[in-house]
């Protein structure tokens, strides 16, 4: 395994001042863009990284890419040499952008779906903790990362395969979704991914998303931490997307709601992880939620 974990996020905003409100007022997240920034982006701080979630000004309110992190220099090469081998154009970034993603080197690349992605290695970091402005007591990050997306991926067999045979993910569970009861439907694949002991870091869902992203999902340290999310999404009127509801898949206790960038966040705690994954039998679920979770909330 290549890649160790989702070290950051990028997300384009039309108005950073939305992203501003959510991402303090409701995700609890420090906003650092003062110490950082040099090209205007919002950036937002979750843990001893200097950030998590870079919110880049843009002409669409989107997902924008996933920052993928290898744990050394030879790991990020043998990464780089396996997406060029699979055909990959693999683009170097600018020394100007290295420096801004505080990384010690920085290269991009797309894959078969079109999301787009950044790979680097050696964080640069002051190690200073992040201070949430209302009060959150901090997120399970460190070597899990900093949660969880799900992409679009409707050419679903090419981009499964990149991701397992390519960046070496292993495969954790499978789900089976249909919207109808309509028996001409057909099934869409949702397959869930892991790179670390986080039971799934990416999941890949064979529909197109405009907005680029299904959701992403960020892990609070108690269940209280989900409910004061909960009571400052209400303050601030953002919608929920999906009732509070546990996982049957990573057993994570969450929300989900919508941000400013036209994707749900999932805001959860008590997610498990997994210690041997030779151990862990790749399961199908049949049902995404042991309770809860109704998405028909956000419907209409
Ligand atoms: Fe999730």
């Amino acid at each position: 395994m290549t890649i160790q974990s989702l070290g950051y996020i990028g997300i384009n905003s039309t108005d950073l001042s939305q992203w501003q409100i959510y991402g303090t007022q409701v995700l609890g997240l420090q906003d650092v863009t003062d110490q950082y920034s040099s090209d205007n982006s919002l950036l937002l701080k979750m843990d001893e990284r200097p950030f998590r979630m870079v919110i880049q000004q843009s002409k669409a309110d989107s997902f924008g890419f996933c920052g993928w992190e290898a744990t050394n220099q030879e790991n990020m090469a043998n990464t780089v040499a396996r997406l060029a081998a699979a055909g990959v154009t693999v683009t170097n970034a600018s020394p100007e952008l290295t420096q801004q993603r505080c990384v010690t080197e920085l290269v991009m690349f797309s894959d078969p779906a079109g999301n787009q992605h950044e790979l680097y290695w050696g964080p640069v970091s002051n190690s200073k903790r992040m201070v949430s402005p209302v009060g959150v007591s901090g997120f399970v990050t460190g070597e899990m990362g900093l949660g969880h997306v799900v992409l679009p991926a409707p050419n679903f067999d090419e981009t499964s395969a990149f991701y397992t045979d390519v960046l070496g993910f292993g495969l954790s569970d499978l789900m089976n979704i249909k919207f109808s009861d309509d028996p001409a439907e057909l099934n869409k694949r949702l397959w869930f991914m892991h790179c670390n002991q986080r039971h799934h870091t990416i999941g890949l869902f064979e529909m197109d998303f405009p907005a680029g992203c299904v959701h992403a999902m960020i892990e609070a340290e108690s269940v209280d931490e989900v409910g004061l999310a909960n009571d400052r999404r209400i303050a601030q009127g953002v919608n929920l997307s999906g009732t509070l509801g546990r996982h049957t898949n990573d057993h994570m206790l969450s929300f989900y709601m919508r941000s400013p960038g036209n994707f749900d966040i999932e805001y959860g705690a008590e997610g498990r992880t997994i210690e041997d994954w030779n151990k862990f039998s790749v399961f199908e679920s049949t049902v995404p939620s042991f309770w809860g979770h109704d998405f028909s909330v956000g419907q209409g």
